[in-house]
């Protein structure tokens, strides 16, 4: 791996990925995200592994797609590079993702982030789609998962102008889920990550799946979803230990089974 560090047992259960392109702010070439999908294909296969954290440094979680490999495509190349489909790889990842974020989440960044299914943000992180400001707009899901998660006036507002928001404005609108100060956030980060892993994998990913369906649906065939994943868990060995360890008064052990 070039441009990422891959430890894979972080802490018991917990990978970590990290961004390395620092004197670029990790700014997301083609090479670096699919070494990301690569290693989150090894890692969801890998049942040592229950929950994973991204991360950039304190600087910079990402700075957008790499501006300087894209600046003189054409529109056709662009389409023959093709490189969502790596992204939309890295969406399909089955066990939680928890990104650990300071400094600049911009463009590619911002959306990479928002790809995750958490984020712990820093003080010092800074949230923005500055697309417009380069003659473009977002095109790894911006506009759309933006959208869903802060709404349609502030979405317009951060991608029509490019503004960037702070860590503290992000959570206002419930972009982050928590913003600590930034000698914490990676451990913050995995504070959550070693809560989920101690859960039932399975469990944890049926929920995610059924979570992600509401994005993707309407409110009948996501509730429909949801139901058939939950049928789904009492076919698990996790389900009748979590349920009977509550009636017992005892602490459940998963098995992932
Ligand atoms: C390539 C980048 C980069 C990027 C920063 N760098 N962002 N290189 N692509 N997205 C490089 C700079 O060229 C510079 O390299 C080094 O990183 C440090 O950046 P500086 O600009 O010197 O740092 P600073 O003055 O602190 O400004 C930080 C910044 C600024 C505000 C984050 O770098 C910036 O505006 N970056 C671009 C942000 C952006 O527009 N992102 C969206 C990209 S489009 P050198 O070698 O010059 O020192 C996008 C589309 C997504 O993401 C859709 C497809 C996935």
């Amino acid at each position: 791996m070039e441009f990422i560090k891959v430890t894979e047992q972080y802490q018991p259960g917990i990978a970590l990925i990290q961004l390395n392109r620092p004197k670029e702010l990790n700014a997301l070439n083609k090479q670096l995200m699919e070494e990301v999908r690569d290693t989150l294909q090894l890692l969801d296969k890998n049942e040592e592994v229950r929950v994973i954290i991204i991360t950039g440094d304190e600087r910079a979680f990402a700075a957008g797609a790499d501006i300087k490999q894209m600046a003189n495509k054409s529109a056709i190349d662009m389409l023959l590079i093709d490189q969502f489909s790596t992204w939309d790889q890295i969406r399909k990842t089955k066990k939680p993702i928890i990104a650990a974020v300071s400094g600049f989440a911009l463009g590619g960044g911002c959306e990479f982030a928002m790809m995750c299914d958490m984020i712990i943000a820093s003080e010092t992180a800074k949230f923005g789609q500055p697309e417009i400001k380069i003659g473009t707009i977002p095109g790894a899901g911006g506009t759309q998962r933006l959208t869903k998660a802060v709404g349609k006036a502030k979405a317009m507002e951060l991608i029509l102008t490019g503004r960037f928001i702070s860590a503290e404005e992000a959570h206002f609108y419930g972009l982050v889920n928590k913003v600590v100060p930034v000698e914490m956030y990676l451990h913050e980060a995995v504070e959550l990550a070693k809560e989920i892993a101690q859960l039932s994998p399975v469990a944890v990913q049926l929920a995610k799946e059924a979570i992600n369906r509401s994005f993707e649906t309407q409110l009948d065939e996501g509730l429909a979803f949801e139901r058939k994943n939950f049928y789904l868990t009492f076919a698990s060995a996790d389900q009748k230990e979590g349920m009977n360890a509550f009636v017992e008064k005892r602490k459940p052990s998963f098995t992932g089974r």
